[in-house]
Parts: C-alpha cells; structure tokens; sequence
C-alpha cells in the first residue's frame, strides 16, 4: 500500500506540511509523501528530505515542472499561496496549471484547497462591501472557487477542500490582540455577534489525509472542515483564559476594518463581511463532527491555545 505516492504541493508550508506530517505518522502508512517546493535547498525541504521525505522540485506557474512533480503518484494535494502575489488571475493560472498537470499524470486521487466564489453570494452589483481588483469582492477566495470548474471540466478526480480562518493567524498574519491605547488587550474582527468558523492550521492536512483514506467516497464531493465556529466574544474569552490576562473584542464595522491598511485589509474585510452576512450557510458548510470523522485529534480553539498561546505576539 505504501507505495501509493501523494505529491503534496505546498509541503514546506501549513496546509501541506500537516498533510505531509499526517502521512508520515499514519501507523496503517496508506500512503507515501513526496514534497513539492520551489526551493530543496531551503531549511523546510532539507528537514524533510532528512527526515526521509523525497522532495521534487517544481513550480505552480511552470507546468513542465508539475507533471515531473506529479508523475507516477496516485494523488496530489494541490494548494495556492496567494498572499505571496496578491493576484487572483495568477493563482487561477496556478490552479489550472495543476489541474491539467494532474490530468495528464492520469492521478487517481487530488484534492483541491479551495474557498467559495463569494461573488455567487454577492454579485459584483451587491454594494454591501466594495468590488476589488476589478471584478472580485473577496479576491483570496473568489479566484480559488472559479479554479474548482476547472477541474471538474478536465474530469479530474478532485475532493473540493475548503478550510477555515486559521487561529494560527493570531500569531503569523498579525490576527492577534492588540495593546490598546490604555493599555487593555483586544481583539478586533467585523463580526458583529456572529461566529467565524476557525482551525487549527496543522488540522488540515490531517482532515486531508483523511479524504485520501476515503478512496473514491468524496471525489467530487465539496468538502468543509473547521475546528469549532466562535464568535468575537467567545474567541476573546478563550483568549482572557489562556493568557491569563484579560482580551477584549471589540466589534469594529468592515469598513473600519478594510482602513486598517495592512496589504489585503481590503480583501480581508469583505472576507470578514462574508462569514458575517452569510453565517449560517458558512457554518453549516463547515461541518465540525465530519471534520472530526476525518481528523479524530482535531482541536477546539481551547486545545490549540494551550500549545500556541505562549506563540501569539502581544503588541
Ligand atoms: N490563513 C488562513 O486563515 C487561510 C484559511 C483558508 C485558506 N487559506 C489559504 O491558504 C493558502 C496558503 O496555504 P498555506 O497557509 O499552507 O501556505 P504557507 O504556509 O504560506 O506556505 C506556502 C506554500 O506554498 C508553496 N508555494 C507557493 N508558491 C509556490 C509555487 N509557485 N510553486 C510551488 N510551490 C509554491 C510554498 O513552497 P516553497 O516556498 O517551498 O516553494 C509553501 O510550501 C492561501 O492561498 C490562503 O488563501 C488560508
């Protein structure tokens, strides 16, 4: 069985380093990794490669190099990085790119990291939040979910994966609380008093690994996975428990939150605005029991703050 090869894009990184570290710990070893990054000299791919990991080199906007990176293996994890280019028509190319290469390579198994075309909810016309870029209202999620025909249109054996808002943000994407002006801790998301489905980043590749271990029950099938669905006050009250000090929330609107002006507030604040006007198709779509039936260790928000919280940064 442990034959059967996953090449996973994304390795290096969160979503498809979990999935490599899931493999690589399934004591049944269903399944086989090999690491795609750009770079195998990098620290991440050398620890793989040590660890006993074959690492491939290949880049999603070089197509020649994907079906090298997908050549023989049974499936694929294929996943975009859009924060690294900030261009939704470069990650559609991207996603293309690995769909046609998993075509050719004839893979049996791929799964598709994926979000849903926001714009299917709130069509361009829709002035409730600002079209961005042209043509997107929430460009990180819009490009992926326009990639998901793609597949289904190359007749690729795809599982639709959509993820969640990772609590790992709080300490990487500067998602954390703050140090107000008097010196209080807060938190501030424009989500009113709704919930915002989160996930331990790590839990993704296992939900992943997961699908793979499903064989063909979940091709085609659109899949979400979270950890557990928190509002605002009930993230800060977690937090208040874990950091033993006390985390406000403070219920700022979407448009104070696209001022912010960090690169992607925009984009991050009609995201917010999404999983607030739409949240209960948001959180029925994201289905915490079958997420555990996938990954039987995933975490509440509570069991990552109790390995991670002494991470998150407090500025
Ligand atoms: N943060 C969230 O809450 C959240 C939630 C849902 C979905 N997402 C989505 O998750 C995606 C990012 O995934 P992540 O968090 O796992 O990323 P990450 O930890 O930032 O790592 C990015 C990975 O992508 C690889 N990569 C990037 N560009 C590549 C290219 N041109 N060719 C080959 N590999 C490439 C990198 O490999 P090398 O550098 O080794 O080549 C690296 O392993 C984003 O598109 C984001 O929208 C994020």
């Amino acid at each position: 069985m442990a034959d059967r090869i996953i090449a996973v894009i994304g390795a290096t990184g969160a979503q498809g380093g979990g999935l490599v570290r899931a493999i690589m710990a399934d004591p049944g070893k269903s399944f086989t990794p090999r690491a795609v990054t750009r770079h195998a000299d990098s620290p991440k791919a050398k620890a793989l490669s040590a660890s006993g990991v074959e690492v491939v080199t290949a880049d999603l906007d070089d197509p020649k190099t994907l079906e090298r990176a997908f050549a023989g293996a049974y499936g694929a994890f294929c996943v975009t990085n859009y924060w690294e280019y900030f261009s939704p028509e470069r990650e559609l190319a991207q996603a293309g790119n690995m769909a046609r290469a998993a075509k050719a390579a004839g893979l049996q198994h791929v799964i598709w990291s994926t979000l849903e075309d926001t714009r299917k909810w709130v069509p361009l016309s829709d002035n409730r939040m600002p079209t961005l870029m042209g043509k997107y209202k929430v460009p990180h999620f819009d490009a992926k979910g326009e990639a998901d025909q793609i597949f289904r249109d190359l007749g690729v054996p795809t599982t639709f994966l959509r993820a969640s808002f990772y609590w790992d943000n709080l300490v990487h994407f500067g998602a954390g609380p703050k140090k107000q002006p008097d010196g209080t801790l807060a938190i501030a998301y424009p989500m009113g008093d709704k919930k915002l489905s989160g996930i331990a980043a790590d839990d993704i590749g296992k939900c992943a690994l997961g699908i793979f271990k499903r064989g063909r029950e979940l091709i085609g099938r659109t899949v979400g996975i979270a950890g557990e669905h928190l509002s605002g006050a009930e993230m800060a009250a977690a937090l208040t428990r874990a950091l033993g000090q006390e985390v406000r929330y403070n219920a700022v609107t979407p448009e104070q939150y696209r001022a912010f002006g960090f690169p992607g507030a925009d984009d991050m604040g009609n995201m917010f605005q999404y999983y607030r006007d739409f949240d209960d198709y948001l959180r029925g779509a994201r289905d915490t029991a079958f997420a555990r039936t996938l990954n039987p260790e995933l975490q509440t928000f509570d069991a990552w703050l109790a390995r991670h919280a002494r991470e998150i940064p407090l500025e």
